[in-house]
């Protein structure tokens, strides 16, 4: 889950095509990335570690925060990719066992930490913005550009826009409203124009960047190796096509395409010995070249998600009700990018309406959904 990065060796054969970039994304192309392998084991130097998604408001992901060593890695680097925690002491307390931890520690916030539901203070997201980055500074957590022993660090705002979609839509099935299945549209409490329904808040988070312009320049003039790194979605090309989405308009609410023009105009138009990015948000663990550019996410996501993907998949079901529509939907899925399918409940139905539909037979969707008091209707099969 926690993923180390190799810096001694690490070169790639592709160099950075950024004018065949942005040609292909002027015209919707969408190219999938070339799968790299690992890091070395046997790197030497300055070690980075990167994790995102920690969500420690788990008691088990908490524990495994707990869990890591205070001696191992008291020389390295720690890059937390965002959504730490949804409360404010759990985020403090997390940041401050990781402190323990790790000699470096860096931070840039995920959406899970700008929500404000639970809070017993009364704040918005931007206010809690700022107490979570003044935190840090107390912590001694760096979220500002810095350089370690010659590596440059850049740490990058950003937040996500419906429009950096732009896979055609799964069409024939019904698939859930945003607000239904974006606890942030509920969530976040935005000051004045702000808005999670436009494109207001990625270019928000994005000029939130430009403070840190001259300290950025000053670390692509001094050093050879740059890490970024960002919570949301720099590219489409890294997240799973919507065909295996367990919700299939999740590319709508991951990434930022100014976050991607930030991270190219960081990394340089031609080449580069070590161009790296690290995201985190989707909770797909990833590690592909694109466009000469790698890219990582090492998420440690839900106790629920880590539990399905280490037991080889169980069929897990959940309801969720649309107030906007008035609907309930009850949703099936094997493992978090397999199979999947979302039902329209209907008491009224006979489970003869069951078929098979995306690969789930209906035994298999009759057995998880056996529990469940209604029966269901599958939306298209
Ligand atoms: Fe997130």
């Amino acid at each position: 889950m926690i993923s180390c990065l190799s810096l001694s060796s690490y070169s790639f054969c592709e160099k950075i095509a950024l004018k065949k970039y942005r040609r292909c994304v002027k015209w919707g192309c969408i190219k999938r990335p070339q799968v790299v392998s690992g890091a070395k084991k046997d790197g030497f130097g300055l070690r980075v570690f990167v994790l995102s998604d920690l969500h420690t408001d788990y008691p088990e992901n908490m524990a495994w925060v707990r869990s890591l060593s205070t001696k191992r890695h008291d020389k390295d680097v720690l890059l937390v990719a965002g959504d730490v925690a949804e409360m404010y002491d759990n985020f403090i307390l997390t940041m401050s066992l990781l402190k323990e931890r790790f000699d470096y520690v860096f931070f840039v916030p995920g959406n899970h930490d700008l929500w404000c539901r639970w809070e017993t203070e009364d704040f918005d997201s931007l206010e809690k913005l700022n107490k979570l980055l003044d935190a840090c500074k107390q912590l001694g957590v760096e979220t500002n550009p810095a350089v370690i022993d010659g590596l440059g660090i850049i740490p990058l705002f950003s937040w996500y826009h419906e429009s950096f979609d732009r896979e055609d839509d799964i069409v024939g099935i019904r698939i859930p409203s945003l607000d239904m299945a974006c606890k942030d549209f509920h969530a976040c409490k935005w000051p004045g124009n702000l808005s999670n329904r436009d494109s207001s808040l990625a270019l928000y988070f994005d000029s939130m960047n430009e403070k840190n312009q001259n300290t950025v320049k000053r670390i692509q003039s001094t050093c050879s190796q740059i890490i970024t790194f960002s919570h949301f979605v720099p590219r489409q090309e890294l997240c799973p096509e919507k065909r295996m989405l367990f919700y299939p308009n999740l590319p709508k609410i991951i990434g930022s395409d100014w976050l991607e023009d930030r991270i190219r105009s960081i990394h340089g138009v031609e080449s580069s010995s070590f161009a790296c990015h690290v995201f985190g948000h989707t909770h797909f663990c990833w590690d592909a070249v694109v466009d000469g550019i790698r890219y990582v996410q090492a998420p440690l996501a839900y106790p629920r998600e880590r539990k399905r993907r280490m037991n080889g998949g169980t069929l897990s079901i959940s309801q969720m009700s649309d107030a906007a529509t008035n609907r309930s939907f009850v949703r099936v899925s094997d493992q978090e990018m397999a199979s999947c399918a979302w039902f329209r409940c209907n008491r009224s139905k006979s489970d003869s309406s069951l078929q098979v539909c995306n690969g789930l037979t209906r035994t298999e969707i009759l057995r998880a959904c056996s529990h469940n008091e209604h029966v269901l209707e599958a939306w298209d099969v």
